[in-house]
């Protein structure tokens, strides 16, 4: 079948794909589109994956498209694969490969292939698909394992019985797919999962793959729903022991949606937000500070990712003072200045107290940005001394400016000689 689908793609993108044919002919090879964009070129979502397979040595194709486009390539030869960052593209390309597990959830061992082996190593028949990319048939489908049939059908299907043990990861990314185009997992696909869990395959699978498929799912919009599935399918306990999310927390993920919206409508110029923060901190939200901790540390996440995590559970106590009424201006800065905005907004949209959700309103419109007129310099030329008490002293000039309401430098320069007064007694 030959599939109009390629002039869909962007126009700087057919150019380069009308190039790198070109080359591939006259290095003898045949090259294909593969994996997640056909599955979206034919159903019409965008996409920002950009696979190709190549039936020859990807690596030496690569290294020649890249010479031609002059752009930035960089290979990985274990794999034979190698990608290419052309324009805003970054384009994998690789040599079809066959796979071999050496044992249950490690990274595979691979050998060259014809593009029907390369297909069927994939996880299911909707991702199993390539489109020809060369000049004798351009554009053509190729689908041997019935992967259109099962998208136009909305149908999740393994591609082997073993498929899910050699990659137990497929088990999340089973439940991603059928949630995020509303699909079904076929039923003997179904029951191949459900024996794959119950063999405890998902321990076999190194954390850090664990992490990155939890990142994507809850990077989905509206991720609740495939927590409640994996809850269903899998159990959330290889997050955390005994995780498990009930009805407060539909209320809280939906709350979250509101706020993040909310947050993108009015404080669009602030810095951007990374929202799976914020779905994380909800998932790991009743759990102890140090189960969050040993979270962070197996799973690895970053450190940055890591610090507005903890920030909320060595917060969240604190916060409490936010439900006051009479809370001062600047108890609701010093409450909050150091937090991300994840932490924030997670506050926000976990607190079913008005008066907390109005106080960090309030903070977000009118105090992300309290500037003082006098500076460390100014401090040091008016002889203030030691330096180790200034950030003290900017502290409490910033209390003062809040609920004084200190207007000119000279205001604050009175203000800061009282203050080191105190400090120094
Ligand atoms: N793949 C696989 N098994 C995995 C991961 C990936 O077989 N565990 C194959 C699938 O053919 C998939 C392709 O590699 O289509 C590319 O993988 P990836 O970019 O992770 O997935 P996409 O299908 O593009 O999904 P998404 O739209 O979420 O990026």
């Amino acid at each position: 079948m030959v599939i109009r689908k390629l002039n869909k793609l962007p126009k700087d993108f057919i150019s380069f794909i009308r190039v790198s044919s070109g080359i591939a002919y006259r290095l003898n090879m045949k090259v294909y589109l593969v994996g997640g964009i056909v599955r979206d070129l034919i159903i019409g979502r965008e996409s920002f994956d950009y696979d190709i397979v190549v039936e020859g040595d990807g690596i030496e194709f690569s290294m020649k498209i890249a010479r031609k486009f002059n752009s930035n390539f960089r290979k990985h030869h274990r794999f034979g694969t190698a990608t290419v960052y052309y324009r805003n593209y970054k384009i994998d390309i690789a040599t079809c490969r066959r796979e071999y597990y050496p044992h249950r959830g490690a990274l595979p061992r691979v050998s060259r292939a014809s593009l029907g082996e390369d297909l069927l190593r994939r996880d299911f028949t909707i991702n199993a698909m390539a489109l020809s990319l060369n000049k004798t048939d351009y554009g053509r489908l190729i689908d041997p394992y019935g992967g259109y049939i099962d998208l136009k059908n909305g149908i999740i299907r393994i591609m082997h019985d073993d498929s899910f043990f050699d990659d137990p990861t497929r088990i999340l990314r089973a439940i991603r797919f059928e949630k995020r185009f509303s699909f079904r997992i076929e039923k003997h696909t179904l029951a191949l999962l459900k024996m794959a869990v119950s063999k405890k395959a998902l321990s076999s699978v190194d954390d850090q793959r664990l992490r990155d498929e939890l990142i994507l799912i809850l990077k989905e919009p509206s991720p609740l729903k495939y927590i409640k599935r994996i809850q269903e399918l899998t159990g959330l306990s290889f997050i955390s022991k005994g995780l498990r999310v009930n009805k407060d927390d539909y209320y809280i993920f939906a709350r979250i949606e509101k706020a993040i919206e909310l947050y993108k409508n009015k404080f669009s110029t602030y810095r951007r937000i990374e929202e799976w923060i914020i779905y994380l901190m909800a998932l790991l939200s009743k759990l102890p500070r140090n189960d969050v901790i040993r979270f962070c540390k197996s799973f690895r996440l970053r450190r940055g990712e890591e610090k507005r995590l903890v920030d909320y559970f060595e917060h969240r106590k604190a916060a409490r003072y936010l439900n006051r009424n009479n809370i001062k201006i600047s108890r609701v800065y010093f409450l909050l200045y150091r937090l991300s905005f994840e932490t924030i907004i997670f506050l926000y949209a976990s607190s079913r107290n008005k008066t907390a959700r109005d106080n960090i309103l309030f903070f977000l419109n009118k105090l992300t940005d309290v500037r003082l007129s006098i500076n460390g310099h100014d401090l040091a030329r008016l002889g203030f001394a030691p330096k180790k008490l200034y950030s003290k002293v900017f502290d409490g000039l910033k209390m003062a400016k809040l609920d004084k309401g200190l207007v000119t430098k000279n205001d604050e320069i009175a203000e800061a000689k009282k203050i080191f007064r105190r400090l120094k007694k």
